[in-house]
């Protein structure tokens, strides 16, 4: 949701901002820009379209400061005039986040003669700075962040200055340092290669960079202690590494994604935490809550959770759940599931359950985010960088460390026994992903005009999973359902170009969904079949259009394996169709806007 970039002391500033922005790429690739001091003055170029449409301008800046952005919009559209940085007077200004007083702002500062030329929301941030300089880059720093409501990262340039300041409110900011020169970008992957060591700033605070020195303080001014460490070795992106696009490699990285996850559990003393914060507090209720597939991953949770510990489990999009009033209290355990830890929804859902008394267990990718910082308990998911914007590994890594919690939960017996199928489920992933040829169902997939995912128990968060998967990254349209709703009005839908998919793991519900799919056969509808062995009934699988079998799965576990064919078939249905899979319209992987 927009990457940020700055740099001051490098020899090539705009090389340096250019090389971060394509790695940032992921948060937000409608537009992109960079400004770099040059001369004393700031020369700024900003284009619509990808990193890549400014390579040929910003080989002609000359600069050793900078600052950059790649941009998701949230208010104005995607065009060369909204895109950051925005430059007037002495300052440029690059923003993640959102503004919410620019309007009111906005207003005062045309009252007082400013034009503005973008309908962002940022560009009031530049023109303030213009309003509080009297010659003082801090001071009108600290003028200015005073005035601002809402969330932001900003990255600020002054042409009067030789450096770059970041801030930092309720959107990421790193610093770094190396080879004498500074940085900060919104994440670590972006630093990496440059910086060689880091620190994460917190809310509310703003570093100054300037002559190889960067010196931290809060809004009120006051100097803070800034403490860098060396750049974590498990950021560092590996590329390609001889696939076409991310979305396969990281379909093939499930298995390390779920045997890493199981290696941080034990090694970070999960059970003990997990179970000491249970006797503690005594757990009456269960609260999940994500967004999007982090979502998915947690419903499945509160299925498993529920069955095996009795106790009531639920779970809810974070952004329906701090709408409400729910029970939520001190002896919740609210489990907070995100990839990226920065899901502004998921933090300020973590944040509500906390000031209720809840205990908050983040489940999370990312160790130094946001999340990390609200919650109680932290249980990693170690699924590796995820470029991709569509999440595959960090879900089946978010459904181990979610089964080793509900089987913790349950005692040291059930743990171990988790432990123990969790090894034999990483084998089973892999014959998952190389015995599956999904070119049938993706061609199947291409030719619908919808498609509708269907799934009873731990199916049906795997249905909405598949869904998802085929929605966002090749455009077909289509559903996850409960496979026992269908007839209660979606059947309505159901025609010869429509195509169901069935997963069916679970014996005692196979023979439920079995009755869907007659349905939907009856009314002429085409049916793929998803199961494990045993689990469709007889005369399902002949008369499916497309049909497969997963290794033996079923449990809590079953949907590392069963959404593997759905994540192939969502990626060669949108190479089918020509979309790239990476970086689908309209999204970004980071959402750290509510
Ligand atoms: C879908 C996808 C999104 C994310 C959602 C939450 O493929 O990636 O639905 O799952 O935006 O993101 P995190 O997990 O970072 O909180």
């Amino acid at each position: 949701m927009c990457g940020i970039i700055g740099c001051t002391g490098v020899k090539n500033a705009s090389a340096v901002l250019y090389k971060g922005l394509l790695d940032l790429e992921y948060r937000g690739y409608d537009s992109a820009g960079m400004a770099v001091l040059c001369d004393g003055g700031i020369v700024t170029v900003k284009k619509k379209g990808r990193v890549c449409a400014l390579s040929a301008a910003a080989e002609e800046l000359r600069g050793t400061s900078g600052i950059g952005h790649t941009r998701w919009a949230t208010h104005g559209i995607p065009s060369d005039e909204n895109a950051h940085p925005h430059t007037a007077g002495k300052f440029s200004v690059v923003h993640n986040g959102i503004i919410e007083n620019y309007a009111e702002l906005k207003e005062e500062l045309v009252s007082q003669g400013c034009s503005f030329s973008s309908h962002t929301d940022s560009e009031v941030v530049v023109h303030l700075l213009n309003r509080c300089y009297s010659g003082d880059f801090k001071d009108a720093v600290l003028h200015t962040v005073r005035r601002l409501r809402g969330s932001f990262a900003l990255c600020i340039l002054c042409a009067d200055s030789d450096g770059f300041a970041a801030v930092k409110y309720r959107n990421p900011i790193i610093v770094g340092k190396g080879g004498g020169a500074l940085f900060a970008a919104s994440d670590m992957p972006a630093l990496s290669g440059l910086a060689e060591s880091v620190a994460v700033l917190k809310d509310g605070q703003i570093a100054f960079a300037s002559h190889g020195e960067m010196d931290l303080c809060d809004f009120s001014g006051e100097a803070q202690a800034l403490t860098f460490s060396p750049v974590p070795a498990a950021v560092r992106a590996a590329g390609l590494c001889g696939f076409p696009h991310y979305m396969i490699k990281e379909i093939n990285e499930i298995p390390a994604a779920v045997k890493n996850t199981v290696h941080a559990f034990l090694e970070e003393r999960c059970f003990e935490r997990v179970t000491r914060a249970a006797k503690k507090r005594g757990f009456g209720n269960i609260f999940l809550c994500g967004c999007g597939t982090a979502y998915h991953a947690a419903l499945a949770a509160a299925y498993s959770a529920e069955e095996l510990l009795g106790i009531p489990a639920r779970a809810e999009t974070a952004g329906e759940f701090r709408g409400r009033k729910s029970a939520v209290g001190r002896s919740t355990l609210f489990v907070a599931v995100s990839q990226s830890g920065e899901t502004a929804d998921t933090v300020e859902a973590a944040r509500t359950a906390k000031q209720r008394g809840a205990y908050v267990l983040a489940v999370t990718n990312v160790p130094y985010s946001a999340l990390t910082s609200v919650a109680d308990c932290v249980v990693p998911v170690r699924a590796g960088t995820e470029v991709c914007v569509a999440a595959t590994k960090s879900y089946c890594g978010q459904v181990a460390a979610l089964s080793l919690v509900v089987s913790a939960l349950k005692g040291r017996a059930e743990c171990r026994r988790t432990l123990s199928e969790l090894q034999e489920v990483c084998s089973k992933c892999a014959s998952a992903i190389s015995g599956f040829s999904a070119e049938a169902a993706a061609r199947a997939c291409a030719s619908s005009s919808g498609v509708y995912f269907i799934g009873r128990g731990i199916d049906y968060p795997v249905a909405l999973e598949g869904s998802l998967k085929l929605k966002e990254v090749s455009y077909v349209p289509g559903e996850g359902y409960p496979s026992g709703e269908l007839k209660h009005g979606t059947l309505a839908l159901i025609d010869g170009g429509t195509l169901a998919v069935a997963v069916m793991t679970d014996i005692r519900s196979g023979e439920k969904t079995a009755s869907a799919v007659e349905q939907i056969y009856s009314r002429g509808g085409r049916v793929a079949v998803i199961c494990s062995p045993g689990c469709a009934p007889r005369g399902i699988a002949e008369r499916a259009e497309f049909y497969a079998e997963l290794p033996e799965c079923g449990g809590m576990l079953s949907p590392i394996i069963s959404v593997i064919p759905l994540q192939l078939i969502a990626y060669r249905t949108a190479v089918m169709l020509g979309r790239d899979p990476d970086k689908p319209r309209n999204l970004a992987k980071s959402v750290t806007v509510e």
